[in-house]
């Protein structure tokens, strides 16, 4: 259960990150998806991480302090359009060096928006954290806005495509900040990864 969540620091350095002395998780996926929002609910903390119908929003690395034993952090999105190439390669940097330097890293979430049929670029995305030997889980984003069957029938199209890529398939969650819906299973799977 999480008793107590706060916020640490932003960065853009990796290297400036609190000391990785204890497991760590990290949210991320495609601009806009619902990171920050599914921090929020997770947490219960309404708004720890900074939210916005505007993609781009969070730009930095965000530690959030976890029941003083474990980091949940927030990053930037992939993918977003607006802006410039400069930045989107500065933080392509930061991310890319955050997620394979980062030594108590135990898994990263991948945000994935359900009411969409696989994404490329969450593929993508997928097959470098593969390549790195980052273990990444799906978990499926904003499920109150559709059915439940349009909902299942994207989130088995992605699955399908997981399994070109790997033999195993990821774990995966179906979720929605708005509803609360996934909370308790999402919850129970992070605690046991940081507990390991
Ligand atoms: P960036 O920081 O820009 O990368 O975005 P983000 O992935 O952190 O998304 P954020 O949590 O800021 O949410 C983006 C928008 O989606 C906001 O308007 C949220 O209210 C909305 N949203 C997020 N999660 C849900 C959800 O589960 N259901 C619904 N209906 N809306 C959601
Ligand atoms: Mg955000």
């Amino acid at each position: 259960m999480i008793q107590k969540a706060e916020f640490v620091v932003s960065n853009t350095q990796p290297e400036k990150c609190p000391k990785p002395d204890r497991a760590e998780i990290a949210f991320i996926g495609r601009s806009n998806v619902g990171k920050s929002s599914l921090i929020n609910r997770l947490t219960g903390v309404k708004e720890l991480a900074k939210t916005s119908q505007k993609p781009g929003k969070t730009q930095l690395i965000n530690h959030f302090n976890i029941n003083d034993r474990w980091y949940l952090v927030d990053l930037p999105g992939y993918g977003f359009a607006k802006v410039s190439k400069d930045t989107k390669a500065k933080w392509e940097v930061m991310i890319s060096g955050y997620l394979t330097g980062r030594k108590n890293l135990c898994g990263v979430f991948i945000l994935i928006d359900s009411r969409l049929p696989p994404q490329e670029i969450d593929l993508e995305f997928l097959l470098w954290c593969g390549t790195e030997g980052i273990p990444a889980v799906l978990v499926f984003t904003k499920a109150d806005k559709l059915s439940k069957s349009q909902v299942d029938k994207n989130v088995k199209a992605f699955l399908k495509k997981t399994e070109e890529i790997f033999e195993e398939a990821p774990d995966y969650f179906v979720t929605s900040a708005e509803k609360g819906t996934g909370k308790d299973e999402l919850t129970t799977f992070i605690e046991e990864l940081v507990n390991e």
